[in-house]
């Protein structure tokens, strides 16, 4: 989409659609309705629907005037944002994503977007950018009477008080996330026919190759020659080749430390091995590689953007595939760590890659690692759809990433990982197993992960609740929804700084 900045007046916009945020003023149950603009024309033209009650602010409430009077746009869209002191930027974004959203069956291509008044107009016109681009992504590709309905243009009108240069540079950056979110969501979105660990591996490195990152992508021998045995246990069932994918960015300037180690699950189809899954909901199991998709969305942004600190992605992909090559429940495994692992279950897979993951980041000189991952069922449980599972090994990290999250508008709850939980995967013949029974699956199944980031300052997404929509929202589609990205972006920059 392209988007423009404009400090023009809105009732100069010639727009197909001029788009209009209506809050409600009043306390509780009253209502006192209000186009949240300085814009007195605006302002003008809405002032019959609103006192009509056609609209009263209620959040994602619409309505439309054609060739509103006063104004240059063809049409005004209201929507409402909902109570006035509760309105935030994260509100504004999910706003911004509807609107496009609106727009989109009805054919029409572009809109000019007016930033309300409550915002900050930085903050604003990021929300509204990053909103717009993330509500214009629809999966339906492989639909064969596909209609291309996506909006090609995107203004957003502040006022003359603002300072352009500032302004401009918040879009560009929100431009930079939203596409980089929207990138995680394209390769989620693949079936894991066309989306083996090959072709993610090769999209990483198309995707290296346009922003300046090194990547390496290495496939069996170097898994076993680096002696990654959980990685090689997953991976050696299957018939599709693994990949073990490194993006690095290494900006000139940045200081030796600290080191960030982004480490992502990439299980391109997870059918749960010999202790296979039922038939029920396997197909979701294509998007068990959101995590590694993730990384690559963040590393595109990270490069992008340009903090000054070192940043390393590494995405361990591969199939988990019942075959005669397949590991079996029983079977023992060492990591590259040295330590040793007893399989319990074979579709507790996630963890077995991302052990060897994390030990490779530290090893490659990764001084604070975080791993995304679709890693268990438990987390969805524990917290359903609305919040991804945090979890930590150091408090100063948390606090940064939970800034992070606020700023981004991701929502995450943390977990904990008390020493209690770690005699649940205690092994009788193994130094650990894979598998810590039926309570507090999210939590043990992190502490797993504990084992292997070590003394390395970690913390670990679970986003199997959060990386697939279940249902269209009014801001944004179905389908996978690039959770974490943002934060990740927006971590890496504050902590480069
Ligand atoms: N990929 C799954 C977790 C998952 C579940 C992701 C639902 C998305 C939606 C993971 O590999 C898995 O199978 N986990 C098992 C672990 C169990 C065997 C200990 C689970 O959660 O059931
Ligand atoms: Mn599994
Ligand atoms: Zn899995």
């Amino acid at each position: 989409m392209k988007t423009i900045l404009s400090l023009s007046p809105a009732a100069q916009m010639e727009t197909e659609c001029l788009v209009a945020v209506v809050l409600d003023k009043a306390e509780k149950d009253k209502t006192e309705a209000y186009v949240s603009s300085g814009d007195k024309s605006v302002q003008k033209s809405a002032a019959d629907l609103i006192s009509a009650g056609d609209i009263t602010g209620k959040t994602f409430e619409v309505a439309w005037l054609h060739k509103p009077d006063g104004l240059k746009a063809k049409r005004l869209l209201l929507i409402g944002g909902g109570k006035t002191k509760k309105f935030s930027a994260s509100d504004l974004r999910k706003l911004a994503g509807a609107a496009v959203r609106a727009l989109k069956p009805r054919t029409l291509r572009s809109l000019a977007f007016v930033l309300p008044g409550e915002i900050p107009a930085e903050e604003a016109v990021k929300a509204v950018v990053e909103g717009a681009i993330v509500g214009n992504f629809d999966p339906d590709t492989y639909k064969s009477d596909r209609k291309d309905q996506n909006v090609e243009s995107l203004t957003v009108v502040a006022t003359n008080n603002d300072d352009r240069t500032k302004l401009q540079r918040a879009l560009d950056e929100a431009l930079i996330l939203a596409e980089s979110q929207n990138l995680t969501r394209e390769l989620v979105n693949e079936p894991s026919n066309r989306m083996t660990p090959t072709i993610l591996a090769e999209r990483a490195e198309q995707m290296s190759k346009e922003t300046g990152l090194k990547c390496e992508v290495y496939g069996a021998d170097k898994i076993k020659e680096l002696k990654m045995g959980a990685f090689w246990g997953v991976a050696q069932g299957s018939d599709e080749p693994p990949a073990l994918i490194v993006m690095r960015y290494e900006p000139a300037g940045a200081p030796e430390k600290p080191v960030l180690g982004l480490v992502g699950k990439g299980v391109t189809f997870d059918t749960g091995g010999i202790s296979i899954k039922p038939a029920d909901n396997m197909e979701k199991m294509k998007y068990d590689m959101a995590g590694g998709a993730t990384m690559i969305g963040a590393m595109r942004a990270i490069s992008l953007l340009k903090p000054k600190i070192k940043v390393i992605g590494i995405v361990c992909a591969t199939e988990n595939m019942p075959s005669g090559k397949a590991q079996k429940p029983g079977d023992i495994q060492t990591a590259m760590s040295g330590k040793t692992i007893e399989i319990i279950n074979t579709d507790a897979e996630g963890r077995l890659v991302l052990a060897d993951g994390l030990c490779y980041a530290r090893q490659l000189g990764c001084t604070h690692l975080i791993d995304a991952a679709t890693l268990t069922g438990a987390v969805v449980v524990a917290l359903g759809y609305a919040n991804a599972g945090i979890f930590s090994s150091d408090d100063a990290m948390y606090q940064r990433f939970a800034a992070a999250l606020d700023k981004a508008g991701e929502k995450m709850w943390r977990l904990p990982l008390d020493d209690e939980y770690k005699d649940q995967i205690k092994s009788s013949i193994a130094d650990i197993m894979n598998t810590g029974g039926r309570w507090g699956g999210a939590i043990t199944a992190a502490m797993f992960l504990k084992e292997f980031a070590e003394d390395t300052p970690w913390i670990h997404l679970d986003i199997a609740g959060t990386a697939w929509m279940e249902d269209n929202k009014p801001w944004i589609a179905k389908g996978p929804s690039g959770i974490a990205v943002r934060s990740l972006v927006q971590f890496a920059r504050e902590f480069g700084s």
